[in-house]
């Protein structure tokens, strides 16, 4: 018999081939949590978008289930101990993701500090009158301070293309306690607190853990100077997103950028009324290029499992116990 793989929504065309050829792939239209409880029974693979809590409930109806392989770097929607009881790999996208994640949290920025949205909403709504010397002002980057919070492959990324643009770089990360040279930059350690204050432009690139979450705190965008600059293109939860709609109405931040958002796809009240942010249906890795590396990546984990090999980008390893 050919072992089942369940993949909980349809992912880009031709990403799943090396699984095809080899076992019985069931592309769900899309699966919310309590129709993965049932439709987890019997299956030997699961490829889940992050959108799917992986959870406690799942995972006590799932038979047969050898590994999880996330279609996604963060994997804050698995329970990653409810897994690792149960002796089932958990697998992740990482590096395939990195560049593509880097280029859009630039982008987010360049049209937040720019004002590239509110341009063109002006010129399709036939408001552009001519050359203007005081339109849509915004910001220089040169000479800036860029405030990096998680050094990780993302947040080096978006470092190196800091260079480009003329800005300090700054950063925090647990993981990296002294200053760290990336070849065309410098990145200077400092502590989450001294980077808050001294940042033009602070960008998230931190996982979602318990640690993490609400990271960026009313207390902590209190910090933060009144024409600074957030970007978020990790995961919302990082941010207390009714103290930052709060902070940037009342003038005590100029502006965000979001690709990402506390409870996805739903919006927390009064930001998208807020004129000094740019919202992004949270698409950091979204190119073709990028999401085919992706599926391509969760198949290599599948099959590697399922061959009884070991996967090439685990998080949680499928021997009971160990990690
Ligand atoms: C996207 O948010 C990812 O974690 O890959």
């Amino acid at each position: 018999m050919r072992a089942k793989v369940l993949v909980t929504h349809p992912v880009i065309e031709g990403g799943l081939s090396v699984l095809q050829e080899h076992y019985d792939v069931e592309v769900a239209s899309g699966l919310d949590s309590a129709q993965l409880r049932r439709a987890i029974v019997g299956v030997d693979a699961l490829i889940p978008l992050l959108t799917v809590q992986v959870d406690e409930s799942a995972l006590e109806r799932a038979d047969r289930l050898r590994v999880i392989a996330n279609h996604a770097v963060g994997y804050d929607n698995i329970d990653l101990e409810a897994a690792r009881r149960r002796g089932i790999w958990v697998t992740n996208t990482p590096g395939v993701l990195t560049e593509a994640t880097a280029d859009l949290t630039w982008a987010a920025l360049l049209c937040l500090l720019r004002r590239v949205v509110e341009g063109d909403a002006m010129v399709r709504a036939g408001r552009f009158q001519g050359w203007d010397p005081t339109l849509l002002m915004g910001v220089d980057l040169l000479h800036k301070t860029l405030g990096i919070v998680g050094l990780g492959q993302i947040g080096r990324a978006v470092a190196r293309r800091a260079a480009g643009f003329g800005m300090r770089v700054v950063y925090t990360d647990p993981a990296c306690p002294g200053d760290v040279d990336l070849g065309l930059v410098r990145c200077e350690c400092l502590p989450l607190e001294q980077l808050l204050a001294q940042a033009d432009v602070v960008t998230l690139h931190a996982p979602l853990d318990a640690r993490t979450h609400h990271l960026i705190d009313a207390r902590r965008l209190s910090l933060m100077r009144p024409d600074a600059y957030l970007v978020n293109t990790a995961r919302g939860p990082l941010v207390d997103e009714a103290a930052l709609v709060e902070r940037l109405r009342t003038g005590g931040l100029a502006g965000a950028a979001l690709d990402v958002y506390e409870r996805e796809p739903v919006l927390a009240p009064g930001l998208a009324q807020l004129e000094n942010v740019v919202l992004l249906p949270h698409v950091g890795s979204a190119t073709r290029e990028t999401r085919m590396a992706m599926t391509r990546l969760a198949a290599d984990n599948v099959h590697a499992v399922l061959q009884g090999a070991e996967p090439p980008t685990p998080v949680v390893t499928g021997r009971r116990g160990k990690n």
